[in-house]
């Protein structure tokens, strides 16, 4: 039987039924509350509102459990590689080995983007953001591969994920390499889906790459660590895109937009900037307490979740790897040990334990891309490539789910009303 909460607004009183998940708080549905009450929920920045239902990614923030089609992150970082989590996001579950040969091989078939793609590249300016191309290289794709567009069709729904997922490496080669003044890389499709990103990043026609397989590992664990994270501001801006009908191409070039921002993805670009204006384990105090005073802006990048009221399990995978790496890189870097005094510091400080403010993935992700030799720019772009997957799988699940409407939220309006018109003249 389903249970029903009772709401008493001025004497009238309703049943909101409450709805249960697998696992996770249970959620009032409030489908019918406008219609019932006349009255809206107000809930700006969606702090208490499940937009859908979901059955790809679970959270627990406060014990830091994340868990892809109900296996721990823990568990897909030491026994899978990317290209396995992408199918398991994507499918509903790990595939077997014949599963996963035809999803490699189809992968690998999408790789390349079309030639006359590459000719766009031309129009940026040289110092553009690598993510200001990306927003718009993707965003064109719609131009080009019109046989994936029907969104009605689930094969063409499949066509057009399997493409994004292809080719997001080599357009974010190609924005890096433009940049550069180099030439724009073709995909290599011997190589695995990481080994072929770093391969299109730093080769040359003059110089081969040789691929370090730390690296290479260490690539597949920051794309799977990135790949999904349920409602986030990126994937709800997809799927709001997608409510609308617009197309998968569309769609993501929509979420890359929104996790261009450095309260999003583009924070492990701020925490590294944050790190170097420290400079010093010295320093430290000093911008802590800066970060907890009111009348200053400055906040620890990196720190802090909405969702994670604990450790971010991914922090805690990510600062391991940074180590693993930096030793069998044999490589030393004054920034990583800023940041793991300064982290020690918060953690003990009581302001940061009282508001429940602990290192994010993007503490030390910018550690670990500084220790690969990736640049700066390139960070928010690579976290990119591995959400596309996560925002494809959920766009596909919007698609498929007969409880779709086009999101159109409302208002508490707090302007002028009914007033005269005047017009000076
Ligand atoms: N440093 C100092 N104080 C902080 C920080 C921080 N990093 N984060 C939150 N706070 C404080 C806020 O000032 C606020 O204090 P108040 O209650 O006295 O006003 C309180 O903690 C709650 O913070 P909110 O901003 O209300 O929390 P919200 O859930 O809206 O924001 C966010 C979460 C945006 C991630 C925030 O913690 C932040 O700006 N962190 C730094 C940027 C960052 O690392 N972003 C990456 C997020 S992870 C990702 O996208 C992959």
């Amino acid at each position: 039987m389903t249970r029903k909460a009772t709401i008493t607004i001025d004497g009238k009183t309703i049943e909101v039924p409450i709805l249960k998940g697998s696992c996770g708080p249970d959620v009032l549905d409030i489908r019918n509350f406008y219609q019932e009450t006349g009255m809206f929920c107000y809930d700006p920045g969606f702090t208490s509102t499940a937009s859908c239902t979901s059955s790809i990614t679970y959270i627990n923030g406060d014990k830091g459990v994340l868990l892809y089609r109900g296996y721990p992150i823990e568990d897909l970082v030491e026994k899978c590689d990317f290209l396995e989590v992408a199918y398991l996001l994507l499918y509903g579950e790990l595939p077997d080995i014949a599963q996963k040969e035809s999803f490699e091989q189809s992968i690998n078939h999408h790789t390349m983007v079309h030639e006359q793609l590459r000719s766009f590249f031309q129009g940026f300016r040289r110092d553009a953001h690598p993510m200001a191309i990306m927003v718009g290289v993707v965003g064109a794709l719609s131009a080009f591969y019109h046989d994936s567009l029907d969104i009605y069709d689930p094969q063409q729904r499949e066509i057009a994920s399997h493409r994004l997922i292809a080719k997001m490496p080599t357009i974010a080669a190609m924005a890096y390499n433009y940049a550069r003044g180099c030439p724009l890389p073709y995909p290599k499709n011997q190589l695995t889906y990481s080994q072929n990103f770093l391969n299109m990043m730093f080769a040359i026609p003059s110089e081969p790459y040789q691929i370090n397989p730390v690296i290479a590992r260490a690539m597949d664990i920051i794309f799977i660590l990135h790949a999904d994270h349920e409602q986030n501001a990126s994937t709800s801006t997809v799927r709001l895109a997608g409510s609308s009908q617009a197309n998968p191409f569309a769609c993501i070039a929509s979420g890359i937009a929104a996790l261009w921002g450095p309260a999003h993805g583009g924070a492990n670009e701020a925490v590294l900037s944050m790190l170097k204006q420290i400079g010093s384990v010295k320093n430290i105090p000093e911008y802590i307490e800066r970060a907890k005073s009111k009348n200053d802006s400055f906040r620890l990048s990196g720190f802090g979740h909405r969702v994670y009221k604990n450790y971010d399990p991914r922090a805690r995978i990510i600062r391991k790897a940074c180590h693993d790496v930096l030793d069998q890189l044999k490589l030393s870097d004054p920034l990583l040990e800023i940041a793991l005094e300064l982290e020690s510091i918060a953690l003990k400080d009581p302001y940061f334990i009282e508001k429940k403010l602990y290192p994010n993935v993007d503490f030390y992700s910018g550690i670990m891309f500084k220790a690969l030799e990736i640049p700066t720019s390139m960070f928010t772009v690579i976290f990119s490539v591995a959400r596309t997957v996560g925002w494809i799988a959920q766009w596909n699940e919007m698609m498929a789910d007969p409880a779709q409407k086009i999101g159109r939220p409302r208002q508490l309006y707090v302007g002028e009303k009914n007033r005269t018109f005047f017009k000076s003249t």
